[in-house]
């Protein structure tokens, strides 16, 4: 709601309130953002927060002659330009044709409305029922308009503002900056929260004080980037995730961008954000706008979860459009860890068949599948089907996907080539490149000029043609280099469109070349978005996922067109987890896809359980990037349980309220030493991460425990639910588990007759067919015993015993549980549920001897077991006395043979697997 009188305006959301006024100088003062709070009917009471001053204090500007006492640089205001006395940075910086740079924009009127408008070259947000104010303000001696368009999202608890730039004079404008938001804020007591990175660790959260100085987060790839999202937050330093003021701010721009805080000498803080001014410099020619980028801003009083949750149904309301707004994400296996470029229809389709089997809906063939691509040095651009790999050609393929009842989607890269294409041989002008010097190349490729009409139509048109070639319901677009030699040899903007008696043609001058090269990088931006934007709206029931080498483009004006966007190319759940974290305070869960992939994990050879990983993976939009074909039938088991286990929860996990357990990202208010050692907090920051997913309304939820390091004689772990309703009955339980006795190496020998060497043969054999009954979590109880006290887990294993109801925890090993209101049909589900004691049978007795007589260890007689007292086991199980003598005697001579020998049995086991392949490794 939007309230104004006599130059005041408040803007309300639910539970926040903005508001400013207008001086009699004509500037728009910012008064109050914060929580929410009421005024009287008239407004007069603007006087209590109104800054109050009789005097200029030494060494400072007086406005002019009428406002002596005025001094801009001490003031809150809602846009700043510079030259009147304010030293701060400015929200714009102009020059005007006779050189000067004085900027000073005066209020001249506003309006009100019902409903956004679309911008003619920016997304934007869009609402409805949401009410914008414009406020329009003149520049006070030359002939620039500057309006400020505020949109309040009642609701979501947000408030978004852009600027519109209108040249109403004679003469070209240079635009050196103008930014789209601005905050100034009366005191600079506050810690930023940002988030840096780089390839495969992306969204880093940081903070840091902002209390003095000025800080600066700054993007300048080209992109909105992995190493400075421009997502960001300001927090009163005691806040954590539950508690205290934070406000959180983004921009809905994918290009290069600044975040920018700056503490003043009077201890007030201004707040920015907008389009990087790094080499951006924007002629506006009179008659023509300049469209700023639209940035977001919010308010919590209850801490960070509760900001998040304004960002994250802001940006599923007012953000995504579509058909896929509010349709649930398939679950997708991506070829691309599965074969990089190496496949072929048949390779593919087997893996489809796994997937299939599996309960995955979706497959995707990634990179690799037209032009001569079989590396990544050539024929980007080119995007005819490689007949060699795909004799049937796309449509060939997906229909065979389809009967597999899969549906089919597919990579594509359009806004790149390789000099090594046709595509680049027909047009080497079509770059990003400066003709006079060599050119830096970024993964053997180079930009496709996006500010070029003639790029932007052929993008549009060879993608339609991909796109119609075959029955695609999935397109991953990908975007796999950032900026450099930034030059367009076109530079559309300085050119003229003539019409003669033989056609339309463009006239570009020299002059207009050199003068608009600031435009190229912001111009880029505008045409991907009118390709975005053609192409879906050409296809409405395509589901696209943007991706940049991962996250280097993950940010609010992709997701106006592209619903997903791949948060990461490392899959590492360790990592993973932190990345996801770092996106979840400002993007909702189901924006982020999250796959399982392999173990050695391909990023950092780590080794994790596939149960890790899927827990991490189904925070987010799931799907897999694996060669299914090597996983052996115990793990494609694991993997259809885990399946379905989504399938069961999706609802939950993508439209779901996401809480973060734990303190948050100004968690090192704990003592340094603390904070960091895994030693004396092993139930703390940076080792655990505690999520919480639940309905909106708190009726059921699903919550992941993820340990990274192991720390003994550390029993008791509490997991604190959120998000659940306080008077609702409960029936808490954990994802159903089985325990490797790998995992407990040597230990076993403290419950087995005979010696079992540990990673031996005999090992695997047992492990195959014994597995250790894991802690079963199972509690009825009120909402707000779970919230508050949190739910005391099993202890955990600490190297003194072991029975089922010991928690064990490997390092990396994450864990889920599930909360459900308590109802006649839980209650059935409750006792089904129970974990059954694991037994060996007869039949898998005499299989296991076959088995370890194909390995040369006969059985014969059989021993029964007795538990001894250090490892309470509770299961059974019988091997006999020469098979283990024969495997102990084959560890001991032929230890590398015999783990071979295995390998090959597993492969030999399962006809239908393949050989695994090498992977060329290459995960950029
Ligand atoms: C980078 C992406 O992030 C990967 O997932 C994969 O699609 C490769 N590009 C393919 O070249």
């Amino acid at each position: 709601m939007i309230q104004i009188k006599d130059n005041k305006f408040v803007l309300n959301t639910k539970n926040t309130t903005y508001c400013f006024e207008i001086s009699d100088t004509g500037h728009a003062m910012h008064r109050y953002y914060g929580k929410r709070v009421r005024f009287l009917p008239n407004l007069s009471d603007f006087d209590v927060i109104r800054q109050k001053r009789e005097f200029i204090t030494g060494n400072s500007i007086a406005y002019d002659k009428d406002h002596q006492a005025l001094a801009m640089e001490d003031e809150c205001l809602e846009i700043s330009g510079s030259g009147k006395g304010d030293l701060r940075s400015p929200f714009i910086s102009l020059v005007f044709a006779d050189g000067s740079r004085t900027v000073d924009f005066i209020y001249d009127s506003c309006t009100l409305e019902k409903g956004t408008a679309e911008r003619k070259t920016l997304p934007g947000s869009y609402g409805e029922e949401a009410d914008v104010l414009t406020v329009s303000f003149v520049e006070k001696y030359y002939k620039v308009r500057l309006n400020i368009v505020y949109t309040v999202y009642e609701e979501e608890n947000v408030i978004t503002r852009y600027a519109d730039l209108i040249n109403e004079g004679s003469d070209p404008v240079r635009v050196e900056r103008i930014l789209s938001l601005q905050l100034d804020l009366p005191d600079s007591g506050y810690e930023g929260i940002f988030f840096d990175g780089a390839w495969a660790r992306e969204m880093h959260s940081y903070h840091t004080s902002l209390a003095h100085g000025m800080h600066v987060s700054r993007s300048y790839t080209g992109t909105s980037s992995n190493r400075a999202n421009p997502f960001f937050m300001v927090a009163r330093p005691q806040t954590n995730e539950d508690r205290g003021e934070c406000f959180g701010f983004n921009l809905i721009y994918s290009g290069n961008h600044m975040e920018i805080t700056d503490a003043n000498a009077y201890g007030k803080i201004r707040i920015q954000s907008g389009i990087n001014e790094e080499g951006f410099a924007y002629i506006l020619k009179p008659g023509d706008t300049f469209e700023a980028p639209e940035a977001v801003m919010s308010f919590s009083d209850s801490g960070l979860n509760a900001l998040s949750h304004n960002m994250h149904f802001f940006v599923r309301e007012h953000i995504v459009r579509g058909e896929w707004k509010y349709k649930d994400r398939p679950i997708l296996l991506n070829s691309w860890e599965a074969a990089y470029f190496k496949f072929d229809e048949a390779k593919l389709l087997k893996l489809a068949k796994r997937a299939s089997d599996a309960g995955i809906e979706l497959f995707v063939m990634d990179d690799g599948w037209f032009g001569e691509r079989d590396d990544d040095t050539k024929s980007l651009g080119d995007w005819v089907v490689n007949k060699k790999k795909l004799p049937g050609g796309l449509s060939g393929l997906a229909d065979k996907i389809n009967k597999l009842g899969l549906s089919f989607g597919l990579w594509v890269e359009p806004e790149m080539v390789n000099v090594n294409s046709d595509l680049y041989e027909e047009h080497p002008d079509w770059c990003l490149a400066n003709p006079k010097r060599d050119h830096s190349e970024g993964r053997n490729q180079r930009v496709l000029d996006l500010s070029r009409k003639e790029v932007r139509e052929y993008i549009i048109d060879t993608m339609s043609r991909v796109f119609s070639s075959a029955n695609i319901a999935y397109v991953k677009w990908d975007m796999n280099r950032i900026f450099s030699d930034v030059y367009s040899g076109s530079a559309r903007a300085g050119s003229v469109i003539v019409v003669d008696e033989t056609g339309t043609h463009e006239v570009v001058n020299e002059e207009a070349i050199s003068q608009h090269q600031g435009e190229v990088a912001h111009r880029y931006v505008l045409g991907l978005y009118e390709i975005m934007g053609a192409l879906t709206e050409k296809f409405p029931h395509i589901l696209f996922e943007g991706c940049a080498s991962g996250g280097n483009r993950f940010d609010l004006g992709i997701l106006c067109y592209f619903p997903q966007i791949w948060a990461s190319d490392n899959t590492d759940p360790i990592c993973r987890a932190e990345i996801q974290q770092g996106y979840s305070y400002g993007y909702p869960l189901e924006t982020m896809g999250a796959h399982v992939s392999a173990s050695p994990n391909h990023q950092t050879l780590r080794r994790t359980q596939l149960r890790t990983r899927f827990a991490v993976a189904a925070f987010g939009s799931l799907g897999y990037e694996c060669n299914l074909n090597d996983f052996t039938k115990e793990q494609m088991d694991e993997i259809k349980d885990e399946i379905a286990v989504y399938k069961k929860y999706r609802e939950i996990f993508q439209h779901g309220k996401f809480f973060r357990g734990g303190m948050g990202p100004l968690a090192d208010l704990v003592p340094i030493s603390d904070a960091t050692s895994v030693l004396f907090n092993p139930t703390g920051v940076g080792n655990i991460t505690e999520w919480t997913i639940a309905t909106r309304y708190g009726t059921k939820a699903v919550g992941l425990m993820l340990k990274k390091l192991v720390a003994p004689n550390t029993q008791n772990m509490r997991y604190f639910p959120k998000g659940l309703e306080e008077n609702t009955e409960y029936h808490f339980f954990n994802h159903e588990l089985t325990y490797d006795i790998r995992d407990f190496g040597d230990l076993v020998n403290t419950v087995t007759p005979i010696h079992v060497k540990q990673d031996s043969l005999l090992m695997d054999l047992l492990a195959k067919k014994v597995k250790l009954p894991a802690e079963t979590e199972d509690y009825t109880a009120y909402g707000s015993l779970l919230m508050s006290a949190g739910v005391a887990l099993k202890q955990n294993f600490s190297g003194t015993g072991y029975n089922e109801n010991v928690r064990y925890d490997q390092d990396f090993s994450g864990k889920l549980f599930f909360i459900e209101d308590v109802d006649e049909e839980v209650l059935k589900e409750k006792g089904a549920e129970a974990t059954p004691e694991p037994e060996v049978t007869e039949a898998e007795l005499a299989e296991l001897a076959a088995e370890a007589e194909g390995e040369n260890v006969s059985s014969q007689e059989t021993v029964e077991e007795e538990a001894p007292a250090a490892v309470e086991n509770t299961e059974e199980y019988e091997i006999t006395d020469e098979e283990s003598e024969e495997a102990e005697e084959e560890d001991d001579n032929e230890d590398d043979e015999s783990d071979e020998e295995y390998e090959d049995d597993e492969d030999d086991s399962d006809e239908e697997y393949e050989e695994s392949e090498e992977t060329d490794g290459d995960n950029n």
